[in-house]
């Protein structure tokens, strides 16, 4: 009954029972999980977990794959082995979904939880399980974020990209530039689901340094890398609402209350590209991930066509048009960043006018993008609006909360493949690293609506990451009858199978649905644009 689905499960006679006398014995190499199980598992067994020559817990070192973990349980105790940090991470996450769900409350006042006896060999089949996270159109207070980590964790996913920066908000404290977190973190009011009625109540918030050092150091210890995003040179609206000089209309702005594609755009200034530069580097900073995220998605032109200066900068570059303004920006940023030995991410419009060398595809719309990118030698995350947005509704019908995007049901996101048909047999397959499932916030403005888009369908984006490709629809939602509880037993108020709680609907809030054929047209309209580098 875990998710995801481990890759060799076999059930054995017998069990064992977890109790306040239990101990857990660590080889020194898994010290860090030793100490995180102790904290997950001591209210469970209530007891301290310490080391010791009794039944209970052991966490071994064995050579194994990168991830990869065994699972023993039988009447004389339970070993886990692995050959690296995050195998016995992921041994003892899955460890936790045999016992019964209430060992996922805070407390318990059951004394002794049975474990039954298996043996489980277990690994992922990618290296990229991420989840985007956008704070900036609604902020997620820390502690909720927090709690988004370990859910994560749970799902042995292993990425966290966190979009900090939008046309609605700067989430991201920048010692050098004050203004973006004074001014750019905070706007008047908010635009309530998609049709222009406003909501006329402030919303903002950010992370400080510290809070972000937190934030990658608690994910560090759950296996999740923090890959941060500043996007540009589109969705920049609120830096620009700090520092109007980085804009190309020289009048002010207000950081942005309403959603779309906004037509204010970094100017291509060298002095707009140092400041971005000087904020990469203090991201750089706080951020360990070798991958940095520059967006590089739905930057509108217009202001480009428009501005004086940024056709002289085409013409004294050479440059063909917009699009290839568009990619000598992202080449900046791209050396700059592999210059203090970072690697680029950009969605897939960072393909329309030539890609930098090394860069790694966020590739979004439909799997065009991927295809050709991975075929050009460049790395690839998968992430197809149509089978992992998470922002999109869940089923037709009005009464779910602010219906947005097409219809993206739970068995929908089991059946995504993170690798593109087209890939199928080929080479260029290794540059897929992997997939994220993202969750734009435009119409998610708290952590239960949240929780409500994003559950369950995480955990059948969590199995397309991990689990062997063969597909067993039946099999998932059976064993997903009883991963919910555990949800339940989290206080996650994920979406019922039969729709909506009558507090899960936003009733006469407008949304956004759209036609999936339509749809489907707009974003290969959209991908016209990439060409092969
Ligand atoms: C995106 O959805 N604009 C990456």
């Amino acid at each position: 009954m875990i998710i995801p689905k481990p890759v060799r499960f076999e059930p054995r006679p017998d069990r064992f029972v977890l109790d306040r006398h239990t101990s857990l014995t660590a080889d020194p190499a898994f010290g860090e999980v030793a100490a995180w199980s102790r904290g997950e598992l001591g209210p469970v067994t209530r007891g301290e977990l310490l080391p010791g020559p009794g039944p209970g817990i052991t966490l071994s070192v064995r050579e194994m794959r990168p991830e990869a973990y065994r699972l023993s349980i039988d009447a004389e105790g339970v070993l886990v082995e692995a050959g690296d940090t995050a195998g016995a991470f992921y041994g003892v996450q899955t460890l936790r979904q045999l016992l019964p769900a209430e060992a996922f409350r805070k407390a318990t006042a059951s004394r002794e939880l049975a474990l039954p006896a298996v043996r489980i060999e277990d690994r992922p089949r990618f290296g990229w399980r991420g989840c985007l996270l956008d704070v900036a159109r609604h902020f997620m207070p820390k502690a909720d974020l927090l709690r988004f980590i370990d859910l994560m964790a749970m799902h042995k996913l292993n990425v966290l990209h966190l979009h900090l920066t939008d046309d609605q908000g700067w989430r991201l404290e920048i010692r050098r530039y004050p203004r973006l977190t004074e001014v750019g973190a905070w706007r008047t009011e908010s635009q309530i689901g998609w049709n222009g009625v406003m909501d006329g109540r402030p919303h903002g918030g950010y992370y400080t340094q510290d809070d972000i050092r937190e934030i990658v150091a608690y994910a560090a210890l759950r296996q999740i890398m923090v890959v941060p995003e500043i996007d540009l040179p589109g969705h920049a609206q609120a830096a620009i609402a700090a520092y109007p000089e980085l804009g190309n209309l020289g009048t002010p702005l207000q950081v942005a209350t309403t959603w779309g594609i906004c037509e204010n755009v970094l100017n291509v200034e060298d002095s707009t590209i140092r400041f971005f530069q000087n904020v990469l580097d203090e991201v750089i900073d706080l951020f360990p991930s070798p991958y940095i995220s520059i967006g590089g998605d739905e930057c509108r032109k217009d202001q480009w066509r428009a501005s004086p200066a940024a056709q002289r900068r085409i013409a004294e570059l050479g440059l063909r048009d917009e699009d290839e303004l568009q990619s000598w920006v992202i080449r900046r940023f791209a050396g700059h960043l592999s210059s203090r030995g970072r690697r680029l991410v950009g969605w897939d419009e960072i393909l329309e006018g030539g890609l930098p060398a090394g860069a790694v595809v966020a590739s979004w719309r439909d799997d065009h993008g991927a295809v050709i990118a991975a075929r050009a030698g460049h790395d690839v995350i998968t992430c197809p609006n149509m089978s992992v947005y998470l922002d999109y509704r869940q089923a037709p019908g009005e009464e779910e909360p602010t219906p947005f995007g097409t219809v993206l049901t739970l068995d929908d996101v089991y059946a995504f493949d993170p690798l593109p048909a087209a890939l199928a047999g080929d080479q260029a397959a290794r540059h897929i690293l992997g997939s994220q499932c993202c969750l734009w916030t435009e119409l998610i403005d708290s952590t239960r609506h949240l929780d409500y888009m994003a559950f369950p369908r995480l955990a059948a984006f969590a199995e397309t990451v991990w689990s062997p490709p063969e597909k067993d629809l039946a099999g998932f939602r059976h064993r997903l009858a009883a991963h919910l509880p555990r949800l339940t037993a989290l206080g996650v108020e994920y979406r019922p199978d039969e729709g909506p709680l009558p507090w899960q609907r936003r009733p006469g809030v407008p949304g956004r649905p759209e036609d999936t054929t339509e749809w489907r047209a707009t974003i290969s309209e959209w991908t016209r644009n990439i060409r092969r580098p």
